[in-house]
């Protein structure tokens, strides 16, 4: 089974959201300290680890860890004379409590582990008293478009959760409705400052090959042309959902919205 994420669809969204996950960081508070030890969990190929963290003179230790071996292999070579990062193979099951963190940052990870409220416990203890952990998750609840007189959107969602996603290694445990429960994770696990940011997008304004690329990052990844366990009907049902849909994006007068959600929080 395939245990490797598509880096360029991952590089993709991560220049999307540059700007706002910036303005979180900043809105933390955390970068008025010095000497600031980062860790990111699921940094793939440290791409957009670096994109967040590189230019803070005062973050001057970053560690990435990730299963995915292609990924890491990646990082550490395209890292390798850079010695604040560190990157490991490593899932956060193996994290043990010897070092702490000032930032421990979790983008759209969250969603993929199977216990995510244990592992919110777990990662408490890895903070140190001046520290945050900061979650960007996705939620689908927060997607919608009109007019979709045919409820394409949803049609595409359920097949993707129903027939794809728990088939492949990658997402067997996605949850894609993870956004509206971190912040009772969060609670659960004794958390405090618990902070909570939107950032919100919408196809208006956007020119035709924005729409279409807005698509492809945001619907479009529910393809299973190139996915495995998957029989050729769902393959061939989900294409002709995902044109039908595509086509809609290109209409004068058509709508769509989502949003991310960034949690914030301390111990
Ligand atoms: C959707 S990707 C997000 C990558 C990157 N953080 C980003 O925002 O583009 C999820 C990443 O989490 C990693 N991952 C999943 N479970 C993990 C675990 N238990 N420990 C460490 N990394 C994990 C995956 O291998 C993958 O690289």
């Amino acid at each position: 089974m395939n245990n490797s994420w598509n880096l360029d669809k991952l590089k993709k969204q991560a220049i999307e959201n540059q700007n706002f996950d910036e303005h979180v960081l900043c809105k933390s508070g955390i970068l008025k300290y010095e000497d600031l030890k980062v860790l990111d969990i699921g940094c793939s190929n440290g791409f957009k680890t670096k994109m967040l963290f590189d230019k803070y003179d005062n973050i001057t230790n970053i560690t990435g860890i990730d299963i995915d071996y292609n990924a890491i292999i990646e990082a550490k070579k395209i890292f390798i004379k850079n010695k604040k990062y560190k990157f490991e193979l490593k899932s956060i099951d193996e994290l043990d409590n010897n070092s702490k963190y000032d930032i421990i940052n979790l983008s759209y990870v969250l969603q993929h582990l199977e216990d995510p409220q244990k592992v919110l416990k777990k990662l408490k203890n890895l903070l140190t008293d001046r520290g945050i952990i900061i979650l960007k998750v996705p939620d689908d609840s927060f997607k919608f478009c009109y007019p979709d007189k045919k409820d394409l959107l949803h049609k595409i969602f359920n097949l993707y959760e129903n027939e794809i996603m728990r088939k492949q290694n990658t997402t067997k445990y996605t949850d894609r409705y993870i956004g509206k429960k971190v912040y009772n994770y969060l609670v659960g696990s004794e958390y405090n400052n618990i902070k909570l940011y939107y950032y919100v997008t919408n196809t208006i304004g956007k020119t035709r090959e924005q729409k279409l690329n807005f698509f492809d990052s945001s619907i479009g990844f529910r393809s299973a042309i190139n996915k495995n366990n998957v029989s050729e009907k769902v393959k061939n049902k989900m294409e002709k959902l995902l044109n039908d849909l595509k086509k809609e994006f290109e209409k004068e007068g058509f709508y769509y919205t989502m949003t991310v959600l960034y949690y914030i929080a301390s111990k």
